[in-house]
């Protein structure tokens, strides 16, 4: 059987699960989709027969931390069980060229893990689906969304062949050069970004407290504190909330998140370094040292000040005036700020609609031979 987990924020990593379980079943064999979200590290069983894939989507060119966790606490491969990894990536089309993201380590992690694990990784493909960062850009298009779909379907649709036949694919292996060049990046993001992203997430006006957000967050990061929602450190930054939300209340304070860091740093260029050139030198001279240890402190600070005004900007959002001034320098305020949702396949409706972690059983296995790997 094919157990095919996914992690999805807005639904391409749950599409591409989908179209992967599809194609095994229209080879009679049996595969279920499991939303990883909703599994206990200790309900993960793999048989001995099992294959396992694993779709999610890349987060600061690395897996999230939940698929991490997931990968770290899947059990060991007791038969040297095939596996296959697909990392979802931020696909976009400028006239008419669809140009591809980028996946860092999210491949290389992952394989590592599972091949440490005792596993046969057969498969690691990068899928180019619309990107959902909506903190740093519009939604793309309708017109692109549905051309990149439908070239990454069929890619897809491939992939699962190829795996289906016993053959490997090795796709991501392609990209190792660029990749390892943005292991620094990952690094950065994964100690720093995620959680500065995080602290940039606020609830308009427009937000009636209807607890959506709540209650779809992956994670449970979303709280309703003084009825707004409020987002912890656990935070992903799926994009699930934002782009759900029926009241489009959801917004990245880009103001916020930008001007606290901005702030601390003028007050620090001002204020502390002099003093620290005489009271800790070797901080503040040239050497490389000095320059590692002094942005972690500054990073750390940054952070710790930005959680800090996060709470206070949360109680004083309740002023008109602080509310207008942070939608103000919001850009994703403005009605041009397209929000994003995959579109939905008749595979992924069945995954979701079902409710629970996996897809409802397949029909009983037709007579069909699999190629034996190789
Ligand atoms: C916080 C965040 C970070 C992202 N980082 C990357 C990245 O490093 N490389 C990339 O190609 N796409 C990146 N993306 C885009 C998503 O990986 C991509 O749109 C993915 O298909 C979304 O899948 P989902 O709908 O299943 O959540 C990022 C998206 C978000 C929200």
């Amino acid at each position: 059987m094919l157990r095919m987990f996914y992690f999805s924020g807005t639904g391409n990593a749950r599409n591409v699960a989908g179209w992967i379980v599809e194609s095994f079943r229209a080879r009679g064999l049996a595969a279920e989709a499991i939303d990883l979200a909703k599994l206990e590290p200790a309900d993960v069983h793999i048989d001995p027969d099992d294959e396992v894939g694993l779709a999610s989507p890349t987060h600061g060119f690395n897996f999230p931390p939940i698929t991490l966790g997931f990968l770290f606490a899947l059990p060991r491969a007791k038969h040297a069980n095939r596996a296959f990894v697909v990392n979802t990536r931020a696909g976009v089309r400028f006239f008419g060229v669809c140009l591809p993201g980028l996946s860092g380590v999210t491949q290389l992690l992952a394989a590592l893990v599972l091949l440490l694990k005792g596993y046969r990784v057969a498969g690691m493909r990068p899928i180019d689906l619309p990107s959902n960062w909506i903190s740093l850009h519009p939604g793309l298009r309708e017109d692109n969304i549905r051309a990149i779909y439908a070239r990454s379907e069929a890619k897809t649709r491939a992939f699962a062949e190829r795996m289906l036949d016993g053959r490997r694919d090795l796709r991501a292996l392609w990209d190792l050069p660029q990749d390892l060049v943005l292991t620094p990046v990952s690094l950065g993001y994964y100690l720093i970004g995620r959680f500065w992203f995080a602290k940039s997430f606020v609830a308009s006006r427009a937000c009636d407290a209807c607890g959506v957000c709540v209650k779809q967050c992956p994670v449970h990061a979303v709280t309703l504190v003084r009825g707004r929602p409020f987002w912890s450190y656990r935070c992903e930054s799926c994009m699930r909330c934002m782009n759900i939300c029926p009241k489009r209340a959801i917004e990245t304070a880009h103001g916020f998140a930008i001007g606290v860091p901005l702030l601390l740093s003028v007050a620090m260029t001002a204020w502390v370094y002099p003093k620290l050139r005489t009271l800790a030198p070797w901080l503040s001279n040239e050497s490389a040292l000095g320059g590692v240890v002094r942005n972690a402190l500054e990073a750390g600070l940054m952070l710790t000040v930005l959680i800090v005004c996060y709470r206070g900007l949360h109680r004083l959002m309740r002023f008109r005036v602080v509310e207008w001034l942070t939608m103000l320098t919001s850009l994703t305020h403005y009605r041009f700020w397209r929000r994003y949702k995959a579109p939905s396949t008749a595979s992924s409706t069945r995954a979701a609609s079902s409710g629970s972690a996996r897809l409802p059983l397949p029909p009983p296995p037709r007579r069909t031979r699999r190629r034996p790997p190789r």
